[in-house]
């Protein structure tokens, strides 16, 4: 049984996403006390429903581009609209989540002394020029283009939490995380997997961008929920930046295939244009996380498909709540 002076507290922002709902549940089965704090962009009260009666666990609604005065050990950030179609919808507050979004959480874990995640992204290495990538490839990124609110705008989260480190003594973990996919993703959110799966459920054409060459790597959500705890948890001195992801690489035609097998569909592939910005190539080199956490993928894309499969069928057929057609703000 834990004393109660050893529970901590920890803050998750964006809590109520794809990945803070599963980050939240995890750090509950671990026996800490949570805070959620979510504005509901992208996020959803269903992702949290199960967890709603644990006396552990409390949900706030507030916008990380304003400060936020708690009392916490451990902060997540992971507020910030994850998928092209939500950060382009407004581009200008996607920058703003990521950076006032950043300064009033580093202002936080500085004022708290809390340790502190971001949770960074491969589109720091924009369209990469070399492959995989490691942490000390800076990246080849257009700063200008329909994508740079959201790269740009993690670039400079990251800026900022090595300054606040060098400058501060902030503790801070920073993760560049790749593809992930699973339950709770955001129906409408245009990404390959939900797309696919989505299109191949209703028994709709499957939309490829481009000739579905361009090549990707896919985490499931379980996996990389596991890196990033154990991030938290690794010695002070590993801060980062530091991929997770997977990197075993699927050519998007793969991809929409063994969607079309594991769901027993006719659904046939249609070719569209690639969008601008597009990276052909995205793979992690995982070779920081595998010597300093001992962490690396165990789900394969198979399995890790059927079980999101099994979900979107449920929230089809209406058994689970239904997700908002688009962001409502
Ligand atoms: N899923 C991935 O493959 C992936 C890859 C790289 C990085 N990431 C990062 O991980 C984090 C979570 O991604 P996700 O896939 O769960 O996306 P998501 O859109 O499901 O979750 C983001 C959450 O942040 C919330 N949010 C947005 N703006 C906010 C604001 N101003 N104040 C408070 N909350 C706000 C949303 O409502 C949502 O609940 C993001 O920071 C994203 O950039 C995700």
């Amino acid at each position: 049984m834990r004393h109660y002076d050893s529970i901590k507290r920890v803050l998750v922002t964006g809590g109520a996403g794809f990945l803070g709902s599963h980050l939240c549940e995890r750090l509950l089965a671990d026996g800490n006390d949570v805070l959620c704090v979510d504005n509901y962009f992208t996020g959803r009260r269903a992702n949290l429903a199960h967890l709603l009666n644990n006396p552990n666990f409390e949900v706030l609604r507030h916008d990380v581009t304003f400060p936020l005065y708690v009392e916490v050990d451990e902060i997540y950030n992971l507020a910030c609209p994850a998928a092209p179609i939500h950060y382009q919808f407004d581009p200008v507050q996607t920058t703003k989540v990521s950076v006032h979004g950043a300064i009033n959480v580093l202002g936080l874990a500085k004022r708290t002394k809390a340790k502190i995640f971001q949770a960074s992204t491969s589109e720091v290495y924009g369209d990469p020029l070399v492959h995989p990538q490691r942490e000390d490839y800076w990246g080849n990124v257009n700063p200008v283009g329909t994508r740079s609110c959201y790269d740009e705008g993690k670039r400079c989260a990251e800026t900022l939490f090595f300054d606040y480190h060098r400058q501060y003594a902030t503790r801070i973990k920073v993760a560049r995380i790749f593809n992930t996919y699973g339950p709770r993703m955001h129906i409408n959110d245009g990404r390959v997997v939900s797309n696919f799966v989505i299109q191949a459920l209703r028994g709709e054409d499957i939309t490829l961008y481009g000739d579905g060459t361009q090549t990707r790597s896919f985490c499931y959500v379980a996996d990389l929920i596991e890196g990033i705890v154990r991030f938290m948890d690794a010695p002070a001195e590993i801060v980062g930046p530091m991929n997770l992801g997977n990197p075993v690489e699927f050519t998007i035609k793969q991809l929409a295939e063994m969607v079309i097998e594991l769901v027993g569909t006719k659904s046939r592939l249609v070719y569209k244009p690639l969008p601008s910005d597009d990276p052909k190539q995205r793979q992690p080199d995982i070779s920081l996380a595998k010597e300093m956490l001992a962490w690396e993928p165990t789900v394969a894309l198979r399995e890790g498909l059927a079980k999101t499969i099994a979900y979107f069928d449920k929230v089809l057929r209406n058994d689970a709540p239904p997700a908002r057609k688009s962001p409502t703000i």
